[in-house]
């Protein structure tokens, strides 16, 4: 690709799809157009690089870009079938209901399929207030569930919410692994308590055995329902097939999708108890959920295949120790870095680093694009890093991942005797935490940068 022709993509993508978004990815070094997508990362065409994918679409890429055995499967589902009629029997579809049943934890032997992850938190909500004739919803403050109607509702970040209220009513928001305001909000009325079992877009928050244990008992006491979703979380990104094995608890309803789809088709589900109230429901109204592309015949067989690569490789296991060994790495330099970094948190290859100020994730996303990765920062948390490579990540692109965090923090070091003063500045700090303010700050900088680096005759 040569830089007149990506200059062209970029201008159209600007006149026809969205010029913010952009501005957005300019401003942020994450401009790039994604080439040669192979394992754990893909190359950027105009300079060559290969870059490192720790972002993975946050958690679609599970099994790597291209996964061999998974583009297998597609190619010979391509010969015989497909999308298949939404809504008939397929073989594919009770293939795939088994193989889900087989890996989810003990009890949840339903399923319903959805078109991606917010239509299957939708229908998890649905089924919730249908199945307990209840309307109340908890989910917890900065939670992320999806763009669509209900899953919306559920958003715990009001900046996603604002533009489109009123929204759907009967939803309340409590504080993550706060149990006892979770207590306060959930009564007799109460459809169903939703979590992540690990927040992401909140910025990588896990939660505790105790914590949703505790809410296990909360929802049992009062008949509610409790939902997890693991559509981040799910797919081994934790070092367990799902996320909430680490504690043991097993919701009513788990909502999976993103890998599920090995990157190559999109695919998403619910896993539920078959329950006399929850079967019954679905029994009686088995129209209650729709989707074309959900648990289409290609997905299906797209699903299989991935199931069985996470399963034959053990890639849990791999989740499990290069999480570790990132954590290792992440916690050094945290305690090296005690003006830069506040914390780091996760669990296996779901990972955050959080700085000590919001406006240093986009500082960071730029200093990591420069040294070889794309990252982004937490959706509902700036401040946020996340880390987030594919499950499958080996030596050598661990290395390179670590040895260009360290690069990025010393880079960001380099910059905080300018940064840090002006923050100190009444009101700067506030200004320059709104992210329409640091599209605009990191995008004057970066028009310098480009103007500077054509004069040299450099990439831009
Ligand atoms: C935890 C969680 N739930 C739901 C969704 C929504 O999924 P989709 O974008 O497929 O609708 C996401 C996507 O980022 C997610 O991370």
């Amino acid at each position: 690709m040569t830089p007149a022709e990506r200059a062209r993509i970029e201008r159209d993508f600007m006149r026809h799809i969205n010029a913010g978004q952009v501005r957005y990815l300019r401003a942020g070094h994450l401009d790039v157009i994604e080439h040669d997508r192979q394992g754990a990362g893909f190359t950027d065409p105009l300079s060559g690089r290969r870059m490192i994918d720790a972002f993975s679409s946050a958690g679609s890429f599970n099994v790597g870009r291209h996964n061999p055995q998974v583009m297998a499967a597609l190619d010979q589902a391509l010969d015989d079938a497909d999308l298949g009629t939404h809504g008939f029997v397929s073989r594919a579809k009770v293939e795939l209901a088994q193989a889900l049943v087989d890996v989810a934890p003990p009890g949840l032997d339903r399923v319903a399929f959805a078109a991606g992850g917010g239509d299957a938190i939708d229908c998890a909500f649905k089924l919730a207030r249908g199945a307990t004739g209840r309307t109340t919803i908890v989910s917890t403050v900065k939670a992320y569930h999806g763009h669509t109607g209900l899953a919306l509702s559920a958003n715990g970040k009001p900046h996603y919410r604002a533009y489109c209220e009123p929204l759907a009513p009967g939803f309340r928001f409590a504080p993550f692994n706060d149990l006892d305001a979770m207590a306060r909000l959930v009564d007799d009325d109460t459809a169903a308590v939703v979590v992540e079992p690990v927040q992401g877009e909140a910025g990588i928050f896990v939660g505790t055995p105790e914590y949703l244990a505790g809410l296990r008992d909360l929802c049992d006491r009062h008949g509610a329902l409790l939902i997890f979703d693991e559509i981040q979380t799910g797919w081994c990104r934790t070092g367990r097939m799902f996320a909430c094995e680490h504690s043991g608890v097993v919701p009513d309803i788990m909502t999976v999708a993103k890998s599920m789809g090995g990157g190559l088709f999109p695919n998403a589900a619910l896993l539920y108890r078959g329950t006399p109230a929850l079967a019954g429901f679905v029994e009686a109204d088995p129209w209650f959920h729709r989707s074309v592309g959900g648990g289409s015949d290609l997905g299906c067989r797209v699903s299989l295949a991935v199931i069985r690569y996470l399963r034959e490789h053990r890639i849990w296991e791999n989740a499990a120790a290069r999480g570790r060994q990132l954590r290792a790495a992440l916690d050094a330099l945290r305690r090296d870095n005690p003006r830069v970094i506040r914390e780091v948190r996760g669990i296996g290859l779901m990972v955050g680093i959080e700085y000590l100020h919001e406006f240093m994730g986009p500082m960071m996303s730029d200093a990591l694009a420069r040294h070889g990765v794309f990252a982004a920062y937490s959706g509902n948390a700036p401040q946020v890093m996340r880390f987030m490579v594919p499950v499958t990540v080996g030596d050598q692109d661990m290395a390179q991942l670590i040895a260009a965090i360290q690069a990025a923090v010393a880079d960001m070091k380099r910059l905080l005797p300018l940064a840090l003063p002006a923050a100190r500045i009444p009101g700067v700090l506030r200004l320059i935490n709104d992210e329409r303010v640091q599209t605009a700050l990191f995008g004057a900088m970066r028009r310098v940068e480009d103007l500077a680096g054509a004069l040299k005759g450099g990439r831009r």
